[in-house]
Parts: C-alpha cells; sequence; structure tokens
C-alpha cells in the first residue's frame, strides 16, 4: 500500500471514530516522526523504530506511558522544527484520547518495519542466538522478528534503546510477563550484552 492512500485511510479512520480533523491527524503524525523518524523508521541509536508493530503492542504501550507505568526519557525532536521543547512519551501520551491512540497504533502497524542498520560483534551474536533460542523464542517468535507476536519487534531494533529497555526490566521499572522476568533473572551481564548484538545482527 503506498503512503498516501495509507494516510487517507488513517484520516478516515480517525474521523469516524474521534471527529478529529484531517489538520490534527497530521500534526499528530509529525509529532511522533518529529523523535521516531520518518514513517515510525528511527536513523537513531537510543530512539525506537515503531513502524511494523503490532496494534495491541503500540497501543498497549501508549495506555502504560499515559498511566505512567513505564517510565519516559525525556527526548528533544530529532527532525522537522527541532526548536520544539523536549517532551517524552508520558507527556506526549497524555494528550491521546483512547481512540487517538488506537487509530495511531493501527496507523504504524500498518507502515514497513525497517531493520537498523547497525554494528554488532559476531561472536557475541551467536551466543546471544543461542540464548535466544532458549529463553526467549516462545514468546518472541522468528528471532525476535514476528509482528503478530504481541511482544514487540526486537531483531533489528535499536542497541541503546533495547540496552535501556533491558536495564528498565531487571530494574524492575517497566512491567513485563512473569515468565520473561524469569527469564530475565536467569541472565548475567555478558549474556544480555550478547542479546543485544543477537538481535543488532538481524538486519
Ligand atoms: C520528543 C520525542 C518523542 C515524541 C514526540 C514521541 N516519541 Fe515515542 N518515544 C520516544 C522515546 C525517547 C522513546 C523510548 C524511550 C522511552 O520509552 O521513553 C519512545 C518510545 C515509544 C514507544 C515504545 C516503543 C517500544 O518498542 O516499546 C512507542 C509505541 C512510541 N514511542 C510511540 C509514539 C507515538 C505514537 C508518538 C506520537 C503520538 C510518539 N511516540 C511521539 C520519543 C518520542
Ligand atoms: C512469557 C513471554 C515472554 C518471554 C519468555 C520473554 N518475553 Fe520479552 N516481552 C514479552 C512481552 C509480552 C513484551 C511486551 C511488554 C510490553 O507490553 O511492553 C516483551 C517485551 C520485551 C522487550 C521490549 C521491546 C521493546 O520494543 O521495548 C525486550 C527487549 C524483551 N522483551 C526481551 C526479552 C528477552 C531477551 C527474553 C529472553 C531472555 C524475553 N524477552 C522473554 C514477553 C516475553
Amino acid at each position: 500500500m503506498t503512503k498516501p492512500s495509507l494516510r487517507y485511510l488513517f484520516a478516515a479512520l480517525l474521523l469516524a471514530v474521534t471527529g478529529s480533523s484531517d489538520a490534527d491527524l497530521a500534526s499528530m503524525i509529525e509529532d511522533c516522526d518529529g523523535c521516531h523518524g520518518t514513517d515510525g523508521i528511527s536513523q537513531w541509536t537510543d530512539m525506537p523504530t515503531i513502524a511494523g508493530a503490532s496494534v495491541f503492542l503500540l497501543s498497549d504501550d501508549m495506555y502504560f506511558y499515559r498511566d505512567r507505568a513505564r517510565p519516559c526519557a525525556t527526548s528533544d525532536y530529532r527532525q522537522g522544527d527541532t526548536s520544539r521543547p523536549a517532551t517524552d512519551m508520558c507527556a506526549v501520551a497524555a494528550k491521546m484520547t483512547d481512540a487517538e491512540i488506537e487509530a495511531i497504533a493501527a496507523y504504524y502497524a500498518k507502515l514497513p518495519f525497517k531493520p537498523a542498520r547497525q554494528d554488532f560483534d559476531g561472536a557475541l551474536a551467536d551466543r546471544g542466538r543461542a540464548i535466544h533460542d532458549q529463553e526467549c523464542e516462545n514468546c518472541h517468535a522468528d528471532s525476535g522478528r514476528d509482528p503478530d507476536e504481541d511482544a514487540g519487534i526486537l531483531a533489528g531494533q535499536w542497541m541503546t534503546y533495547m540496552r535501556a529497555q533491558f536495564t528498565d526490566f531487571i530494574a524492575g521499572k517497566r512491567s513485563q510477563p512473569r515468565k520473561m522476568k524469569v527469564s530475565l533473572e536467569r541472565l548475567s551481564a555478558d549474556d544480555v550484552e550478547a542479546l543485544l548484538h543477537f538481535y543488532a545482527s538481524l538486519q
């Protein structure tokens, strides 16, 4: 599907469910893309790509942020009008209604995910693959690539962003399924590093 038709579809959807105008829609997308990159594909290693994840995951994350149930890192805008004041995901989500969250999740879920081009260590990546297959593949299917899974896309996500998420999970600052917590608790710092290189290697 081409971009203009997607945008049209999203506009129609948003209008139907929220009464928000085309202009509201355009400015909301511009706001997200200002940090996450054009069409939700990030070029910055600390910023997650949001295109192509499932509607469930994207909307769920926004509700977590709105409830402040997930840490929010303050961030500058990366493109467009970069003089906009820095903000964070909790503040972004706080301004959105449920219908807007569902509509914007549907929009980014339909855009294609693009794995990040980034450096990795091959030996560490091999070790990471073995750990992933044993501990993580059950929920993060197809080496963490499967966008139908409601656990997000790990393969090809940026390493700096992922490292920060591991830190938050391990510190208990971000909620996670009980079984994932059990898996993460089994990992050493070296195991985590190996996993990061494995996910980065999937390009
Ligand atoms: C000022 C910059 C900024 C803006 C604007 C912004 N984001 Fe974010 N977003 C971030 C940062 C930084 C993170 C990762 C760190 C964190 O969780 O705080 C993030 C994380 C996310 C995540 C979690 C991704 C994952 O894989 O778990 C989602 C989903 C998301 N943003 C969606 C959106 C949407 C939708 C919009 C527009 C309505 C938006 N963001 C606007 C900076 C921004
Ligand atoms: C029982 C299922 C389950 C297992 C096992 C599991 N995870 Fe998860 N994982 C999830 C779910 C569900 C989420 C989404 C949490 C949310 O709603 O934000 C997630 C999210 C993540 C995220 C955040 C992705 C993002 O974009 O922010 C990372 C990183 C992650 N898992 C890594 C792992 C690793 C590494 C393992 C193995 C050591 C693992 N998980 C095992 C279910 C699981």
